[in-house]
């Protein structure tokens, strides 16, 4: 018999019920059996989170979607338009028994998300069921965008951990609200405009922790307090760029060179990272503007400087 592959792998530790990191086009992820609670309970533990935040259920189609998910026409056009990819939609839950209550911290709504990584959709394809998923960072903290990150974080708490590879997108999924009035709950890795231009205009959700803990303030952060909007660093700062060309020195990093949003994202979280490592002072940033993806960008600036209430 030739050796299981690192899919197989992933996909007996989840069906075991023992946790697994997991490669997304976003962020890493650190999956369990969404209708496991013993195994969802893992989660909680692994990442150090309040049992009230409820987790997005992943799933490999828009078939296996409806199952858990009670998808109106809002959602069926979304769907179309941006499944499989970074969207992640928040609906009434159908009884299906593939998403245990603790996966949903006893709500009666879901976040299911159809994922684009190749690597991913293998598991879930072989899985069948709902993958339940949050980032795979110690709550609290930036989002890991390579395996090696995700390992450093949560890595002791997983049984197996699946290579997908640098995150082509690198920041968290945007999470829409579809129960009664479409809501806007957490910007991320696709733009307002583009699911605007679908659905029509969504309301802007006064910041309710319960129902989106993701809105956190301090969520996101490194160790090195974070200065945002910087022009330059002042004295022992590391500094990230923006649109000012290649950076050489040391503890200067370029989010893109060219001011490229969509490779701003790519790059955020792991460059604050790296910048953290040196302990500076402070990482100061540079303004990033606001378009496309640049309001995701300064969502999680403002949430690793303290500064979103
Ligand atoms: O890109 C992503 O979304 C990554 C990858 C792994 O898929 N996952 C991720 O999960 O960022 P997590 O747990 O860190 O964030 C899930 C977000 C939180 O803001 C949570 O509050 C929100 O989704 N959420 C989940 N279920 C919800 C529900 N029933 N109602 C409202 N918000 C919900
Ligand atoms: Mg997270």
């Amino acid at each position: 018999m030739p050796d299981p592959s690192p899919v197989d792998l992933a996909v007996s530790a989840l069906r075991r019920g023992d946790l697994a990191l997991l490669p997304t086009e976003t962020v890493y992820g650190l999956g369990a059996d969404a209708a496991n609670p013993a195994a969802v309970a893992a989660i909680y533990a692994a990442k150090g989170r309040p049992a009230f935040n409820p987790l997005i259920a992943h799933v490999a189609d828009l078939k296996t979607a409806s199952q858990i998910a009670e998808l109106d026409d809002r959602a069926l056009a979304l769907a179309a338009a941006f499944w499989p990819g970074p969207l992640t939609i928040v609906a009434r839950v159908r009884s299906s028994g593939l998403v245990c209550d603790l996966a949903r911290a006893g709500l009666d709504t879901v976040a299911v998300r159809v994922p684009a990584h190749l690597r991913f959709q293998e598991v879930l394809q072989a899985f069948g069921g709902a993958v339940a998923a949050p980032s795979a960072n110690r709550s609290g903290r930036p989002s890991p965008t390579s395996l090696a990150d995700a390992m450093a974080e949560t890595g002791a708490f997983a049984a197996a951990a699946l290579d997908g590879g640098p995150c082509a997108v690198g920041l968290e999924s945007t999470v829409i609200g579809l129960v009664g009035e479409a809501e806007w709950l957490r910007a991320g890795g696709l733009a307002r405009d583009r699911i605007e231009a679908v659905i029509g205009r969504l309301r802007d959700l006064d910041v309710d922790i319960h129902r989106t803990p993701g809105r956190l303030v301090a969520h996101y952060a490194p160790d090195a307090p974070v200065r945002i909007n910087a022009a330059a660093p002042m004295e022992g700062e590391a500094f990230l760029s923006f649109g000012s060309g290649p950076e050489t020195a040391p503890g200067r990093f370029s989010l893109s060179e060219t001011g490229d949003v969509n490779e701003a994202a790519q790059r955020l979280f792991r460059l604050l990272r790296a910048a953290d490592r040196l302990n500076p002072a402070a990482i100061a940033v540079a303004p990033v503007p606001m378009t496309g993806l640049g309001e995701a960008i300064n969502d999680r600036l403002a949430r690793a400087a303290g500064k979103v209430g």
